[in-house]
Formats: structure tokens, sequence, C-alpha cells
């Protein structure tokens, strides 16, 4: 096969917002214990985290870390994960007992220690809305009152000024303690904002959108109340997609970002219409605070107790993720925030034992891009071959879809104010390498460039604790001068060329 990229640096789209490279830790499995956090486990420093766990989360570049939950936050009580007693309680979203050793302290260390921003989500589900404005009083009030004084005792002199709130967990879903109509969420969301934002007025909150997309829900009647009753508090409106490939179809897998980006278009027409009568200057954004694939370990056991959702990756998972990034930087105007969901063990970009640790082949498409991916996004025009796929189900629980024009070669690019142009190249084609003239539009371009790829030895390919055949590879630079040139897409692969 051949294709054309056609990349002109005045056909811009937005700027790349480095919140899209955000991950997640949720109190579920092995995320928290047993992950991040593990006392007895010799890779452990003095405060019981994981060295080699802060060291590759470091290296993934987590420009925004979600926590504490999810579905977990609906049955939270974050007074219960603060001071000397820390009560086990019956979590009734995972079917575990937490015994809170880990809470709002632990995570605010283990953020600064892997270099990240928090993101926190209140409990609408059992929680109040007073319960809502204590925890943000405790974290980010100076001192003087009851909690913020609470803090300092805690050995926390100066507040942590966490900017980032959602305001509960897909409370859409059925699935979710205490989960509510719209209606009632929008009047709930609203009355913890207010109390939120006269604690800390510079808070930057997230609603939480549709995440039900199920053949029997309306999650764009959902998105449209949400916004239009909370069009003047919000900052963003949250969304969740987790697709799979539970028929073994690997062309129709590869098609799922798709849905992603079908479903922000829907979005962003609602925020057009919820914007004009709001009373603000900027426009709300799409934040996807939780995508990924998810549908091995997604029935009976693998959904309760201490190893829930220990989905293992293979380098289709992979490219599927590279087809998220390209989606987001292609929407780069509206999608100002996500985060896979989620880092270790559930869901994970790692694996672990208490004395291993191995790098998932999704860690490596999400890495490279929270490393390099940056600037204007490009509105690239790309001539490839195209499949159709037929109907089939996005994931376990989704609705239909049927995906027309998919093409083979998936390209966002980006471009930077000292003039490097990013190219992303996902070749879908599982057989077939993709020879492709890259064509500059505007003047040349001036290579070198530098060459990336994620591969392995075939779409099934999974990384263990043995062996890695996923990773990402320097390949030599290849020089790209002038208006065009050639470069061949090996099939099932991720490039960047920058
Ligand atoms: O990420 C796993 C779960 O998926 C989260 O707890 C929930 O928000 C979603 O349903």
């Amino acid at each position: 096969q051949n294709a054309e990229i056609k990349i002109d640096i005045d056909r811009t789209i937005g700027e790349v917002d480095s919140l899209i490279y955000g991950n997640f830790v949720e109190h579920l499995g092995r995320n928290v214990y047993g992950g991040i956090y593990d006392p007895d486990s010799p890779l452990s420093n003095e405060q019981g985290f994981r060295e080699d766990v802060i060291q590759a989360t470091r290296d993934l570049n987590v420009s925004l870390m979600r926590y504490p939950g999810g579905n977990f936050v609906s049955n939270y009580d974050w007074e219960d994960g603060v001071g000397e007693e820390r009560p086990n309680r019956l979590e009734l979203a995972w079917s575990r007992i937490e015994s809170n050793e880990f809470g709002t302290n632990e995570f605010m260390e283990f953020a600064e220690a892997v270099d990240t921003e928090p993101y926190f989500a209140v409990n609408l589900g059992t929680g109040t809305i007073e319960e809502a404005q204590q925890w943000v009083e405790y974290t980010n009030y100076e001192g003087g009152t009851y909690y913020s004084e609470l803090r300092k005792e805690h050995g926390h002199e100066e507040p942590y000024d966490i900017k980032y709130w959602s305001l509960g967990n897909e409370m859409d879903g059925y699935w979710q303690i205490g989960h509510l109509n719209a209606e009632d969420y929008s009047k709930k969301a609203r009355e913890a904002a207010k109390m939120m934002t006269r604690t800390d007025p510079d808070l930057s909150l997230v609603a939480a959108g549709a995440s039900n997309f199920r053949p029997d829900a309306d999650p764009m009647h959902w998105n449209r109340i949400v916004l239009d009753e909370l069009k003047d508090v919000v900052d963003y409106i949250a969304l969740h997609i987790y697709v799979g490939d539970p028929n073994d179809n690997y062309y129709n897998f590869q098609s799922t970002p798709h849905v992603m980006e079908e479903r922000t278009e829907l979005v962003e027409g609602l925020i057009d219409i919820a914007m004009q009568d709001a009373d603000r200057e900027d426009e709300i954004k799409i934040a996807w605070d939780e995508y990924n694939v998810w549908y091995r370990a997604r029935s009976g056991s693998d959904m309760e107790g201490e190893t829930a959702l220990e989905e293992r990756y293979n380098l289709s998972d992979a490219l599927v993720i590279a087809g998220f990034l390209n989606g987001f930087i292609r929407q780069a105007d509206i999608v100002k925030m996500a985060n896979l969901a989620q880092l270790v063990n559930v869901i994970g970009t790692m694996f672990t034992t208490p004395d291993d640790m191995f790098k998932q082949t999704i860690y490596y498409p999400i890495q490279l891009y929270a490393e390099h991916a940056y600037g204007t996004s490009l509105d690239v025009h790309v001539n490839s071959e195209t499949y159709d796929t037929d109907e089939f189900f996005i994931g376990l629980g989704e609705q239909q879809t049927q995906q027309s024009d998919v093409p083979y070669l998936d390209v966002s690019a980006t471009h930077q104010d000292d003039g490097e142009v990013i190219i992303n190249v996902v070749n879908r084609h599982r057989d077939e390498a993709i020879t492709t003239d890259l064509i500059s539009q505007t003047g040349g371009f001036e290579g070198p460039f530098e060459v990336y790829e994620i591969n392995g030895p075939d779409v099934n390919a999974r990384n263990t604790f043995e062996e890695q055949p996923v990773q990402t590879e320097q390949l030599d630079d290849v020089q790209g001068g002038g208006e065009s040139f050639t470069y061949t897409f090996p099939p099932h692969s991720v490039t960047m060329l920058k």
C-alpha cells in the first residue's frame, strides 16, 4: 500500500494541553495496596512507596493524577484516610476491605514523588456537600479553621492548593453507589460546587458527564441537562470510555478510538448550545478522565477484591491507545484533559509482584507522546486506504457501532514555536507496510527527523516479567528535507517522526 500525509503548519486546530497526559490511581485491587504502596516489598522506600513504580511513573511524564476513584469514591469518607485512626471499612464498589492506611496525605506524598498535579474526585454518592467542602478546607485552606488546623496537626503546615476537583464519579451509571438522575445530580453538584469554591475560589471543577453508553441509556440527555444546569459553575465535563475486542476482531477493535471522537463531537455541540446563554468568558472543555482498553478482566471474580481488573495488554491494545492519543490531539481545541485508567495492576500501565515489575504494552505510547507530542495541533490531510467495519460492540455492555472509511494510517501532528514538527502515525494494517509520501505544504521540511517506533512480532505480543517484546525503540534519524520525503511505516506499528 501507498499513502500521503500532507502537513500544513497554517492549518491549525488548537494547543495540545499537557493535561491530556493524565493518569488515575483508584483504591481498587492492587493499584494502591501492592501497586504504588507496599511497605512489605523489598523494593519500597521508608514511606512504603515502591521505588520502581515511582521511577516508571516519573518516566511516564504523568501531568495529572486522578484520585481516589472511580466507583470507589462514591462510598468513601475522606476523613477515614487521615490522622492516626484508620478504620477498616467495607468497600462496596469493588467488594474489598479498605484499610485506609493510604489516604489524602500519602497520595500527596506520592504525587510529589512522581512530580504530577493532583486531581481529586469528591463523593457525591453517599457523601454530602458538606463533606466535599470540608475536604477542600482540609487540603487548601490556609489555617485558623477546624479542618485546616487538622491538616497541620497531621504534619502538613502548608495548604496543598489542589486545583482540579471532579464533582462525583459516573453518577449516571446504575452501578454507581448513590446513582442519581441528571436533574438531581446537577442540583447536588451545583450546591457542592458553591461550598467548595467559597472555600477556595481558585478551583477548577469537573462535572460528571455521561459514562453509561449501554443500549438502553440516554447519555446525551444526561450531558445536555448537566451542561445546562452547571454551565456557569464547571470548567470541564468528564466523559469515560472503555473499549475492547471481545469478539477477537482486530480491525473492528482498531476503529474504536473513532467512537471516542464521535462522542467528543456530539458533546462539543451540546457545549456550544449551553454556552449561548452562559455567564462566562471561556468555554467548558472536555475531560476524557477515564479511557482505556478493558474487556478481559470484566466479569465475576475479576471484578472484585484484591486482584480485580488485572488486564494483561498486547500490541493491539497499545495501537488502540495510540489511536486515542491521536484523537485527543486531533480534537485539541476542546479535549483539554484525559486520564488513562489506570496506573498499576488495575487495567494498568505497569504490573507488579512484591519483588518485580514490568511495563505493559500500553505504557509505551503514553510515555512517548507525553514526552514529545506538544505544540499546536495541525489539521493533517491523509490519503490512505480505508476499511469498513461490520456492526460490533465497542466493549462489554456498550452500544453497537459501525465505522466506515477507517484509515489504515491514523495520523496526528503538532507544530512547535521553534519550528519543530511532530508526526504521529499508527499503521493499523496487520500485515502490510505502508510506503508514504510526507509532503510539506508550507515551505520545506528541514530534517533530520528523530524516529521512534513501538512495535512487536505480532499484534498479540505481550510483555511479561520474563520478556518485553513491545517497547519503544529509537531508530536512526531520517533526513526528510525539502518539500517531501518518503517513509515506510511497518505493519502494526506506532511511529513518531520528530
Ligand atoms: O476504572 C475502573 C472503573 O471504571 C472506575 O472505577 C469507574 O469510574 C469506571 O466504571
